[in-house]
């Protein structure tokens, strides 16, 4: 039995993750689950798959979870706080980790299970994007196998000749094309952007994820973190690295060869197959998803993406070429912006804004040690909230 241990089996990931690992009771067994706050869905989850431990990032809500466990399952050991997260992604009976936490909070539990050399399904692509050369320095160092999650970069990985580790080029490759749905504001006339509310972000035209992710897709930012993703998973130099629009998210993106040819992968949009891809990988297993009927999809199309629409992107190019801490200040200014969008402090033409100001207003420095990253990280979330405080300012005036 394969052990797993799911960070953030609450959330959209987590949830999809847990549906797979339920069609194969043979074959795996969940060692943790981990969550922030949701207490009542976490109870769920414990009584129908039995963990041995039971995290909750915050600790109040882990003191509930321990009371209402206590008198339905008192087996489960409940934990709480980053030390939790980072004990349970280290168990030595965990096999495998889910790394689907949201956002920052991923970087310290995923690095914990990278550093014990576990199988790492990741997800939480914020902790690649934010450390990126520390996280595959020691990936490469404690011999953990590292699998994408985000269906582009799981595409990208089946496409790809084996030993890719060795550089592009060397194995015949010239680019990834990642492929973007362009988001719920592809064609929303621009004067139209400002009055764009949560809802509306959040509302993705073909995926069902979480808010932050969910938001990100509509500013094509999490395009942007998916390009630093990819130069770090693939060895790949920024401009072997190209987004390509494709709204009906059938291809989920490619490889191009230099003998011209095209190697893609095409499925229903839903999580469940580059989870259970990568949980059974190099083998396949059946995910629940009902392969995808060709003649439904009749047409596939491809732009183009509009750069003056989506300055996420352009500035996601920009810090891969800054390197150093460049990253770092881009996905905390991110999240501190989205947040404050997602809360109705910042008008969602205003995300790109406070991540530039950030950006302009912050020096870049080296990103070598965690020390680094994690100041890199405080600092500029500390810039991004004065620079959505001035923004905000802009709203009221
Ligand atoms: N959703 C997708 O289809 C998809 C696709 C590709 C990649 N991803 C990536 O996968 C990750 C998860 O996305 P998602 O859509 O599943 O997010 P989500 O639905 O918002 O779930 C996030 C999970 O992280 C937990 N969490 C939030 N803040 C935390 C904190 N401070 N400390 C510890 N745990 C915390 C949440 O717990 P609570 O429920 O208690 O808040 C929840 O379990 C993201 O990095 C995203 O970019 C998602």
């Amino acid at each position: 039995m394969i052990g797993v241990t799911i960070l953030g089996s609450t959330g959209s990931v987590g949830a999809n993750t847990l549906d797979v690992l339920a069609r194969h009771p043979q074959r795996f067994r969940v060692i943790a689950l981990t969550a922030n706050t949701e207490v009542d869905l976490m109870v769920k989850q414990c009584l129908e798959h039995h963990p041995e431990f039971a995290v909750m990032a915050d600790s109040i809500a882990a003191e509930r979870l321990h009371d209402k466990l206590g008198a339905t399952d008192p087996d489960i050991k409940v934990l709480s706080g980053t030390e939790g997260m980072q004990k349970v992604a280290a168990l030595e009976q965990t096999d495998y980790v889910m790394a689907a936490i949201v956002g920052s909070a991923g970087l310290l539990p995923t690095l914990a299970a990278v550093r014990t050399g576990k199988r790492v399904l990741l997800a939480n692509k914020e902790s690649l994007v934010m450390a990126g050369k520390l996280f595959m320095d020691d990936v490469r160092k404690y011999n953990a196998a590292l699998l994408p999650i985000d269906s582009e970069h799981n595409a990208v990985f089946q496409c790809m000749p084996r030993n890719f580790e060795s550089g592009l080029h060397n194995v015949g490759v010239s680019r990834i094309l990642l492929t973007s749905s362009g988001g719920p504001f592809r064609d929303t006339p621009l004067d139209q952007l400002h009055n764009v509310t949560p809802e509306q972000a959040c509302a993705h035209p073909n995926w069902v994820m979480g808010r932050k992710i969910s938001v990100d897709s509509a500013t094509m930012m999490n395009k942007g973190l998916e390009v630093v993703e990819a130069c770090w998973l693939f060895n790949a130099d920024m401009n072997q690295v190209q987004v390509v629009v494709h709204p009906q998210s059938v291809i989920h993106s490619m490889v191009e060869y230099i003998d011209g040819s095209l190697l893609a992968q095409l499925a229903s949009p839903d999580m469940r197959i580059p989870i259970a891809h990568a949980l059974a990988w190099p083998e396949r297993m059946e995910s629940g998803v009902v392969p995808l009927n060709l003649f439904d999809v009749s047409r596939l199309d491809f732009e183009k993406p509009d750069q003056g629409r989506f300055p996420c992107l352009r500035l996601a190019y920009e810090a891969v070429a800054l390197g150093g801490t460049a990253a770092t200040i881009l996905n905390a200014a991110n999240e501190i912006a989205v947040q404050a969008f997602l809360d109705r402090r910042l008008r969602f033409v205003d995300i790109p804004a406070v991540i530039e100001m950030t950006l302009t207003d912050m020096s870049i420095g080296q990103a070598s040690t965690l020390k680094q990253i994690l100041d890199a990280d405080q600092h500029a979330r500390e810039t991004a909230s004065r620079n959505v405080m001035v923004m905000g300012r802009r709203i009221i005036q």
